[in-house]
């Protein structure tokens, strides 16, 4: 696992897209796994400034999101299928139908999970998965208590990430869903590098966990110290309660420019 710690959001993004950008010139029909929330939002942001700069192209790449809440209408903003519409697909030069997710308004719930399970096989595997992480050591929703060997399902959300989320729901608990569907965690531990992105202080516990921690699926994203690449990209007050901080900060700083992340 490495772990970068840099400024500010800006300096993360541009290390997400140049790794983002090196895979599409290597594999132009990539398969990407995007998450939605806060975290990647400068990162989709820069990549579509590339996109339109003309120095990155989607056109033949495919995408799969990682997780949908259950029940929300198919127009409703917040239903992550419309959010990461918004935020990156749209902006940049995906073909049409090229990014999917779960159905959270599926009749059938475990068969569009196991739809889902078997779309991505079929694409391939992901090649790059994007992810945040929860306050709570979440990552897609997969919650404290999650299987390590999980795959895409129905969760409940605790009332923690209901909490953290209401923000996008008017401030109002109440009008975030109970239920998501969530690649699980085996689902992501399939991706073939994982690029885990981190702000603020609100989520040191969680990364001193996530990198520091004993594996555990009360802390469901340390997982991924089994995982054999994944970068880890924090900002100064997400790195705050890493007992190895230096020893990360000195091991980037001497690493040649060709390794990439
Ligand atoms: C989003 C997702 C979640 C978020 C996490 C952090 O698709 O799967 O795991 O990555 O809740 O959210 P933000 O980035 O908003 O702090």
């Amino acid at each position: 696992m490495e772990v970068v710690i840099q400024q500010g959001p800006a300096e993360i993004a541009r290390i997400a897209a140049d790794a983002i950008g090196a895979l599409l010139e290597a594999k132009p029909t990539a398969v990407l796994g995007l998450a939605t929330g806060s975290s990647p939002v400068a990162v989709y942001d820069e990549l579509a400034a590339r996109c339109n700069a003309g120095s990155i192209s989607f056109r033949q790449a495919r995408g799969f999101t990682l997780d949908e809440y259950v029940g929300l209408p198919a127009d409703h903003p917040e239903r992550y299928r419309n959010v990461i519409d918004t935020a990156f697909v749209s902006r940049v030069d995906f073909a049409d139908g090229a990014v999917q997710g779960p159905d959270g308004l599926a009749a059938d719930i475990p068969a569009a999970c196991a739809a889902y399970e078997d779309a991505i096989r079929d694409a391939g595997g992901i090649d790059l998965q994007i992810l945040g992480i929860g306050a709570d050591g979440h990552i897609a929703f997969n919650e404290p208590g999650s299987s390590l060997a999980s795959r895409t399902r129905i969760k409940t959300l605790t009332m923690q990430t209901r909490t953290d989320n209401a923000r996008f729901f008017g401030g109002d608990v109440e009008q975030v869903p109970t239920h998501c569907l969530t690649q699980g965690l085996a689902t992501i531990m399939g991706a073939r590098h994982v690029i885990l992105a981190a702000l603020g202080s609100g989520k040191a516990e969680a990364v001193h966990h996530l990198v520091e921690g004993a594996v555990s699926a009360m802390w469901p994203a340390t997982i991924l110290q089994h995982h054999p690449h994944v970068t880890v990209l924090l900002d100064d007050a997400a790195a705050g309660r890493l007992q190895l901080v230096d020893y990360y900060r000195e091991t980037y700083r001497g690493k040649p420019h060709w390794q990439g992340i």
